[in-house]
């Protein structure tokens, strides 16, 4: 049996929902890339509803913080993410997140209803000014990128409220030349945190190879990481990721697999794929096999992080033998300048 105690000591339980697999972008990287010809799924309206309700009485529950955080392809293609999000947010118990491209946030009434609407919002940046516009190929995005951020930055100065904006940005050879330049700016605008992803490398067009990092280019790449960590104040960006996960980008850039692993099957964090299957990551939908239909009770849920461990043990899954889960090794950890 579950003890159902207050767990206001625990982390925030991040849940991570990728809500649709249509997208409006082309990036080369992208399993979601508009340009691939592949069938597109979005959840139902009705399953998140319904899920996201247990998780309001799980909150009330276990007063512990829960984030509903969106993904896709790009969550604002799926069209009930506003209506949803916004009734999340009124409820006031869960808190509400998206990562995006940024495109369809750009006129001022959309941007304002992000503001009033996200606890986070993180966008995808992968380079300076016209290095990421090529990269995702849209002319004009990073300036439309910039312009978002810029404006949640003023509301936040006149109300005291508003999202925390994080920017992702994916390791590539271009940022090299331009990290400072980058970094200052997202900096000057305004941008609370920036986290990187190393090149995932399925399927890569062989025209890209030599955008992924030779671990002695990651090495220098890390050092300027380093170095720029200790240029901001408290209130200026973080340039988030734990000693170790700086030290896997330089020594394992190809395999994650052969560290430790350290993962705690869905206590902290989980992830929910676009058919409804919930695993401890996104690499695990379809070895565990769980579908939140069939969590319809504050007890079914709270037993998961037990279930998926007992079917590790049973048999190792494949995913979890190649484990590449960057979040298991501090991609996001926040740290003292002078760590
Ligand atoms: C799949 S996207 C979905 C959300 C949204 N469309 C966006 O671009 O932010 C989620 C994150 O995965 C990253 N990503 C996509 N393909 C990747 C790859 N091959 N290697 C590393 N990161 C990747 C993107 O840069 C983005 O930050
Ligand atoms: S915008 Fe996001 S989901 Fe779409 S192709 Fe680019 S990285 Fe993939």
């Amino acid at each position: 049996m579950i003890p159902l105690t207050c767990s206001e000591n625990k982390p925030k339980l991040v849940i991570v929902w990728r809500i649709t697999e249509t997208c409006n972008l082309s990036c080369w990287f992208c399993e979601y890339n508009k340009i691939l010809t592949k069938k597109r799924l979005s959840v139902p309206h009705s399953d998140v509803n319904r899920f996201y309700e247990l998780l309001l009485k799980i909150q009330q529950k276990t007063n512990r913080e829960i984030m509903l955080s969106w993904i896709g392809g790009e969550p604002f293609c799926w069209q009930p993410i506003w209506e949803l999000s916004k009734s999340i947010k009124e409820k006031g118990k869960l808190q509400v997140s998206v990562t995006t491209n940024g495109v369809l946030l750009s006129t001022k009434d959309i941007r304002k209803q992000a503001f009033d609407t996200f606890d986070e919002i993180t966008f995808s940046v992968d380079g300076y000014r016209t290095n990421h516009d090529d990269t995702r190929m849209h002319k004009g995005l990073y300036n439309n990128i910039l312009e978002s951020i810029e404006y949640f930055r003023k509301m936040k100065l006149k109300t005291g409220l508003g999202p925390l904006i994080r920017v992702n940005t994916i390791i590539l050879r271009q940022n090299l030349n331009y990290l400072d330049l980058f970094i200052d700016e997202l900096n000057d605008y305004g941008v609370n945190e920036i986290s990187f992803n190393i090149l995932g490398s399925n399927n890569l067009p062989e025209s890209k190879a030599n955008e992924k990092l030779s671990n002695e280019d990651m090495s220098l790449f890390v050092a300027n990481l380093e170095r720029l960590r200790n240029k901001y104040t408290t209130n200026q960006i973080k340039i988030l990721g734990s000693k170790e996960y700086f030290s896997l980008l330089i020594n394992k850039t190809d395999n994650f697999s052969n560290n430790k692993k350290k993962c705690n099957f869905g206590n902290d964090f989980l992830f929910i794929d676009q058919n409804g299957f919930i695993a401890p990551c996104d690499n695990t939908t379809n070895d565990f096999k769980v579908h939140i239909s069939s969590i319809t009770t504050i007890p079914e849920f709270l037993r998961l992080p037990d279930k998926f461990s007992r079917d590790n043990d049973a048999g190792i899954f494949q995913a979890c033998s190649n484990c590449s889960n960057t979040n298991l090794y501090g991609k996001f950890q926040k740290r003292e300048n002078s760590e």
